[in-house]
């Protein structure tokens, strides 16, 4: 029988292109929630998130990265924090972020909405940070551009596994 969750992981694309149509605020709700049942260790839950809609604030973000186009095109936003006060480990809490922003993406997909992680608006993570309004306990590690897809045609590819497993012992 095929797995539903394998599905969702291979068939999940980085969607870059919306419709104006929004995002309700309880579905934000649930992408987040998905998020927080990521693993961390220790079970810090390290993760903060500052959700937006607002289009005055999107605007301002999108000139903060060179995928401008992709945050303004958004109906949604999520920008992904670690809490510098609840972290205990700078490798393990970053990999906690980013388990954290993959269970979104494929909650996003679950959801019929479709997601992008934007990295390259790290290089202004302190302007991000001022245009949220936020202290400098945070630290960005991620914005998730979501919305409704506006095209589900996105192809995407994987080198051989065999070029990734370096032996099987
Ligand atoms: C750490 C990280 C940073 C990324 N930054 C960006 C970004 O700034 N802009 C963008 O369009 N896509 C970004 N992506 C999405 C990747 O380009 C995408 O995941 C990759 O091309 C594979 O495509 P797929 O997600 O459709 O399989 C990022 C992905 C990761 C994991």
């Amino acid at each position: 029988m095929p797995s539903p969750i394998l599905t969702a992981i291979t068939q999940r694309r980085s969607i870059r292109e919306f419709t104006d149509q929004p995002v309700a605020a309880a579905t934000l709700r649930e992408i987040v929630q998905a998020g927080v049942w990521a693993p961390s260790g220790l079970n810090n839950q390290p993760w903060r998130f500052v959700i937006v809609t607002e289009a005055a604030i999107r605007s301002r973000l999108s000139e903060q990265t060179h995928y401008g186009h992709i945050v303004l095109a958004a109906p949604a936003l999520i920008a992904v924090y670690l809490d510098r006060k609840t972290m205990y480990d700078e490798l393990k809490d970053a990999q906690s972020a980013g388990a954290c922003i993959q269970n979104m993406l494929l909650a996003a997909e679950g959801l019929g909405l479709g997601a992008v992680w934007l990295g390259q608006i790290l290089k202004n993570k302190e302007n991000v940070s001022r245009i949220l309004g936020l202290n400098g306990d945070l630290e960005l590690m991620a914005i998730i551009a979501i919305g409704h897809p506006s095209r589900r045609d996105q192809q995407s590819h994987r080198k051989p596994l065999a070029e990734f497993i370096v032996k099987e012992l």
